[in-house]
């Protein structure tokens, strides 16, 4: 069956978004393996999610991963920025970027101030596939962001020791956080998602690229075993001190930021440039709109990927029972991992 799937460049393939949605006109072997695998529409997606390698993907996405893990080639020097969904992707991506591109543009007329930070760092199973000849960042550094589990990485990206952040926050606020954009992003014709049903969804593993903990903890443990090739990560630890974070990517990224640069202020500016205010208030993040394959329209407001950006907000949402049970069962998976994700 593998053979059977057509290389990066079939223009067959690259449709626009809403036709890759549309399975009746994806290749056959993609629509034969999809039948094959377990799906489940409690979401309400316009598509199920199917349960690929161990992990729940909807079927634009699950296409994109599977080309990757076929034709994806890394080059020793990329970096990769790996997470589950709503876990700091976007701040994640315009940190990484204003460190790599910092000498070549000055900080007031950085991309990332007319630009949302998914359109400055490419996803490799979004983006890449849709548009292989993607420019790369300036300065240097190749930067990709992915939300594939670490088992189902392309090999490549394993064997080439590539360098991999990643970032993984307490499930509550990760799923509150999910929770309302995925009823946001949603095209009127599709009905809302209860909290209560898709918290059941969230604590039975069944969420986009879930389930959560297997997510976490299968890097976590790459984590453990490669050291110097990764740099682990928590959102609320880098809420807590963004600058002692920011020094530590730009150190692992290979780019550390000089004695004249923190004398200049270098640092706090990129922290002030990335920072959530200062994002959430740009022109192009509160009124631009974005091109995405999951949602009829095929586009999304760009302030759905910036909504409050606090922790523990899911104390406004949960009931003290639904936090215990979604804490306890981190509890009982992450178990001996010696990793701890309460916030
Ligand atoms: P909340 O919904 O809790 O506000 P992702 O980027 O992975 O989609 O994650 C989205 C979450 O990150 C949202 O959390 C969003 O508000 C928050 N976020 C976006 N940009 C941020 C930034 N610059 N700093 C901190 N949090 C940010």
């Amino acid at each position: 069956m593998e053979s059977s799937f057509p290389s990066e460049k079939s223009s067959h393939f690259f449709k626009s978004s809403k036709e890759n949605q549309d399975l009746s006109k994806t290749p056959t072997s993609f629509k034969d393996l999809i039948s094959t695998l377990p799906k489940d529409n409690g979401w309400k997606f316009c598509q199920p999610l199917y349960l690929y390698q161990g992990f729940w993907y909807n079927p634009f996405v699950l296409e994109g991963t599977i080309l990757a893990q076929k034709n994806f080639q890394a080059q020793p020097g990329d970096i990769f920025l790996c997470n589950a969904p709503k876990t700091g992707t976007s701040w994640l991506k315009a940190l990484t970027f204003a460190i790599a591109t910092r000498n070549h543009f000055d900080l007031s007329s950085n991309p990332l101030l007319t630009k949302l930070p998914h359109d400055c760092v490419p996803s490799l199973e979004m983006d890449y596939f849709k548009n292989p000849t993607m420019p790369k960042p300036a300065g240097g550094l190749s930067v990709w962001a992915t939300h594939i589990s670490f088992s189902s990485l392309p090999k490549s990206i394993t064997e080439s020791k590539c360098k991999i952040i990643y970032i993984c926050r307490d499930p509550k606020d990760t799923f509150v956080s999910l929770w309302h954009y995925l009823n946001k992003m949603r095209s009127k014709s599709h009905e809302e998602i209860s909290l209560e049903e898709a918290f059941e969804l969230f604590c039975n593993g069944k969420s986009p690229y879930g389930p959560y903990w297997d997510h976490v903890l299968e890097y976590w443990k790459g984590s453990l075993e490669c050291p110097n090739q990764f740099y682990f990560l928590k959102y609320e630890d880098m809420k807590k001190d963004t600058i002692f974070h920011l020094k530590k990517i730009a150190e692992f990224v290979g780019h550390p930021f000089s004695l004249e640069e923190e004398s200049e202020g270098v640092v706090k500016k990129i922290m002030e440039l990335c920072s959530f205010e200062n994002l959430s208030n740009l022109d192009v993040n509160k009124k631009g709109q974005s091109p995405h394959a999951d949602v009829d329209g095929g586009t999304v407001d760009n302030n759905l990927y910036f909504r409050k950006g606090k922790v523990g907000d899911w104390k406004n949402f949960l009931t003290f029972e639904m936090g215990e049970r979604m804490d306890n069962i981190m509890e009982t998976k992450l178990s001996g991992s010696g990793l701890n994700l309460k916030a």
